[in-house]
């Protein structure tokens, strides 16, 4: 089967020794029937020539974003238009700095920020320079803006050294282009996570909160960017990093959290991970509270409930397709199965926090996943990481069918 038929590949290649793979990939993009525009930079073309690239791809190799003759072929803003997918292999530390800056000075950076197509790059470069931490922001920064990165592999490199900064080879490059194309599970919905514990105030210095971790419903929201959702997660104080293409919220008390999740509205699935504070107290001190003599050795501490916000999102008319956990140390299905009622959700996620390998703030999880019809379908435990892409392909396959 030929995965790239009739797709349109613009190929940059960058002033790298890894040009010399670019040759070989041009065969391989074509093999797997897409037609390829090669651009090549200054660098690059001091690696290989745009002969070889040319008789490869069939057409003139573009070189210059101000060449008169060339604009009047096809000039860089019809090549943007053009493309359905940009690849650049191979990505330089330099093209990459350039990329995160938005830099436009020659004819590669620009069809870049003139493409509205998927842009993906393939690093190569020397491990000390993939590995200092100017290149590891910039690949973090285009990360986020969507751009993917291919590789780089590790291994032996041209300049002697060993280490991460090899170029992917040709034929890895041309299924990862292809997996570009493939529809995700999710591509085209807005997802909304809720993730972390909430925080309650008893005092400016003071607070009420539990021991979730947002592990769970962070690696919920790297699967569903994953599969193509766009994502926006709305978490508790936690001590984690932002995954890949994520809108994160930060939020503190629970109130705070179903006004966000209410502002992200609408969406297509809801994904309710936090351990939400049930209860807050009635009146925040304003100043810090003292030890009272008077009261002798206790303090009466008056609770309110806080908003259900998984329930209060369950009920809305545009209500999302709604997924909630329930975290329980005893009757775990039957509980679990009072709450889908109860909330109105669709499926209900039923974790034993009372085993403490797959508890609050354990790195694993093992999960029983109920429906309305009271079926269950349970995942054996493995990390919250690969927990979540099961539950978010399992989840999406039922939004899918509703
Ligand atoms: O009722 P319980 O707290 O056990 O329900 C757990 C589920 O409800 C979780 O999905 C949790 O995120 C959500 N929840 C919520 N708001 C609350 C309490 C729980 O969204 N106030």
């Amino acid at each position: 089967m030929q995965r790239l038929y009739r797709k349109r590949i613009v190929l940059g290649v960058g002033g790298g020794i890894a040009a010399y793979k670019s040759a070989e990939l041009v065969r391989r993009l074509r093999d797997q029937g897409a037609e390829v525009r090669v651009v090549m930079t200054r660098g690059g073309r001091e690696f290989i020539t745009p002969l070889t690239l040319q008789a490869l791809s069939g057409h003139p190799v573009h070189l210059d974003l101000l060449d008169p003759a060339a604009e009047a072929a096809m000039g860089h803003i019809e090549l943007a238009r053009w493309a359905d997918l940009v690849l650049v292999a191979p990505a330089t530390a330099d093209l990459m700095a350039r990329l995160t800056q938005g830099i436009a000075d020659d004819l590669l950076t620009t069809l870049v920020l003139a493409t509205d197509a998927p842009v993906a790059l393939a690093p190569a470069m020397n491990q000390a320079m993939w590995r200092d931490p100017s290149t590891q922001a910039n690949a973090e920064v285009l990360g986020k803006r969507g751009i993917r990165l291919f590789g780089p592999a590790a291994g032996s490199q041209a300049c002697g050294d060993v280490g991460p900064g090899r170029m992917l080879e040709a034929e890895q490059l041309a299924q990862l282009a292809a997996d570009c194309f493939q529809r995700r599970a999710l591509d085209g919905r807005h997802v909304l996570i809720t993730a972390g514990p909430t925080r309650e105030n008893i005092d400016p210095v003071r607070y009420i909160t539990n021991h979730s971790s947002g592990k769970m419903g962070f690696s919920l929201a790297e699967a569903a960017a994953e599969a193509g959702a766009k994502v926006t997660l709305v978490t508790g104080p936690v001590h984690l990093p932002t995954p890949d293409r994520v809108n994160r919220v930060d939020v503190i008390s629970a109130r705070d959290m179903l006004a966000a999740c209410e502002a992200a509205m609408p969406c297509d699935l809801l994904i309710a991970a936090a351990a939400v504070a049930d209860y807050r107290p009635e009146v925040v001190a304003p100043h810090k509270m003292k030890k009272d003599p008077a009261s002798g050795e206790g303090l009466l501490l008056q609770l309110v409930r806080n908003p259900d916000i998984l329930a209060t999102l369950a009920r809305r008319d545009d209500r999302p397709f709604s997924v909630g956990f329930a975290a329980e140390t005893e009757h775990l299905l039957e509980y679990a199965s009072r709450k889908l009622r109860d909330k109105n959700l669709d499926l209900i996620v039923a974790n034993d926090v009372a085993n403490p390998a797959i508890g609050f703030n354990s790195e694993e999880n093992a999960i029983t996943i109920i429906d309305r019809d009271l079926r269950q379908t349970s995942l054996a435990q493995t990390s919250k990481s690969k927990i979540a892409r099961q539950l978010v392909a399992f989840i999406a396959e039922r939004l899918n069918q509703a």
